[in-house]
């Protein structure tokens, strides 16, 4: 039987939903029954009815999932699929911060460990994060852990006080304005498309920014026919997919998220033959993350 059929079968004798990021590769996208940016993939979580979800994306996504469903079981397609930006603040930094403002949000953009979220007041996405920190009373905004997405947020909201940390994506911070301004002197006609974890920089020089889904959205509906595109590479996929007409150019080769390449076919047969590896959180933890996590999706609506 092809592996294909394989999963279809299994999943079905399983009672398992597969939930995928736009990162992966695209034969994974192709055989997940929901693909999505971190937004959508967290609140679609909460809303499908079988009672397991085999994720495949990176583990702060896992997490969510589980954090959100505590009766299901979750299970990852690869356990070492990690963010590394989601250990780059500590506790103890946030703790430090508090300490200094009494009016203040610790913002949690959801690429972080469920340890973080516990401490934090509310969640974000690359999608939310803009209305979510809108929303929110306080003034003095502690955002963690990624700097250029604070500071993309900071810049549509005056009225706050932004105090940043120094998180960062590599892959993104791998794309250069110099590489971005060459590639549009190739493509003087392309449209660039980019992702809010950029630098100011190559924000500063394109036409819209967003997150993966909205820089799909916007592709898919603007009428230009070309588009340099400053995100990961997997979004090619589904790019391509809705929009087999349209040319999608990257800035250089190197937007590729090793960690959420890791997924591969073979790995979602292997899981959903053993169900295993299972994502597990602490009681205490899961239930302190899951404030934040519900309250960004409550004022995100
Ligand atoms: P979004 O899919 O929410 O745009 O997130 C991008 C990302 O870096 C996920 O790791
Ligand atoms: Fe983390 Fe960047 Fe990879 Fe997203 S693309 S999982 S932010 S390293």
């Amino acid at each position: 039987m092809e592996m294909v059929e394989q999963i279809k079968k299994l999943q079905e004798e399983k009672d398992v939903v597969i939930l995928a990021h736009y990162y992966v590769d695209g034969a994974v996208q192709e055989i997940a029954d929901y693909v999505g940016d971190s937004y959508y993939l967290s609140k679609v979580a909460t809303q499908v009815k079988q009672k397991n979800i085999l994720f495949c994306g990176v583990s702060f996504m896992g997490e969510s999932a589980k954090i959100l469903n505590p009766e299901k079981t979750v299970v990852m397609a690869d356990e070492t699929a990690d963010c590394p930006m989601a250990h780059m603040v500590t506790v103890e930094q946030i703790a430090e911060v508090r300490a200094q403002y009494e009016d203040l949000a610790v913002v949690c953009y959801v690429n972080s460990t469920a340890e973080i979220k516990a401490v934090s007041d509310v969640c974000v996405t690359s999608s939310n994060a803009v209305r979510v920190v809108k929303n929110l009373k306080e003034k003095n905004i502690f955002f963690v852990p990624d700097e250029n997405l604070g500071r993309y947020v900071a810049e549509k909201l005056p009225e706050k006080h932004f105090i940043f940390h120094d998180g960062f994506c590599h892959v993104h911070k791998s794309i250069k304005a110099e590489n971005l301004k060459a590639a549009k002197n190739v493509y003087p006609d392309a449209l660039v498309l980019t992702h809010p974890e950029c630098t100011a920089d190559v924000i500063a020089l394109s036409d819209f920014v967003g997150s993966t889904s909205e820089i799909i959205d916007f592709a898919t509906k603007s009428d230009a026919e070309k588009f340099i595109i400053c995100t990961e590479m997997g979004v090619f996929f589904e790019l391509s997919q809705k929009n087999p007409k349209k040319k999608f150019y990257s800035v250089g080769h190197r937007q590729f998220c090793p960690n959420m390449k890791k997924v591969t076919l073979e790995k979602v047969l292997q899981a959903l033959e053993t169900m295993e590896p299972v994502m597990e959180l602490p009681e205490d933890v899961r239930v302190n993350a899951e404030k934040p996590l519900s309250r960004m999706l409550e004022l995100a609506k």
